[in-house]
């Protein structure tokens, strides 16, 4: 069975004026199509197309011959992560266990956003190194399904 884009969970325009509908048009409807187009083009006609996407992930993870499909795969899964984790409106500081284990494990909100920000930001320059923040980049993130 192919693999189908998820819709989004809000209207294109509903994280107005944070991200444009033109921008979530272009980043869902094109970009994230993509890595569902390619995967299914790389599993069709093999055993890798009755999976699912989490099977697909781990069974390709540090997989030389399968490095397209993790990619794609985890694409498809990251992406559709990362559409659940915004809702129009969404945003403000966080509770619970969160916020105690972001003030416990990462030295406090204002700290973890500084961090976040290097990290990203330093996702197109150098690579963290010892001694540096608990925040890390990786230009290959696995996605949680391999953690
Ligand atoms: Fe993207």
């Amino acid at each position: 069975m192919a693999f189908e884009l998820p819709p989004l969970p809000y209207p294109k325009n509903a994280l107005e004026p944070h991200t444009s509908a033109q921008t979530l048009d272009f980043h869902h409807g094109k970009h994230h199509q993509a890595y569902v187009t390619n995967l299914n083009n790389l599993v069709k006609g093999s055993p890798m197309e009755s999976q699912s996407l989490e099977e697909l992930i781990r069974a390709s993870y540090k997989d030389e011959s399968k490095v397209g499909v993790f990619n794609n795969a985890a694409q498809v899964w990251n992406h559709t992560f990362f559409w659940n984790c915004m809702k129009p409106n969404g945003g403000g500081a966080p509770t619970g266990n969160v916020a105690q284990a972001i003030d416990r494990d990462l030295g406090g909100l204002a700290k973890f956003k500084d961090d976040f920000k290097a990290a990203a930001v330093g996702q197109c320059s150098a690579a963290a190194g010892p001694g540096s923040s608990p925040i890390a980049a990786s230009s290959r993130s696995p996605g949680p399904p391999m953690r």
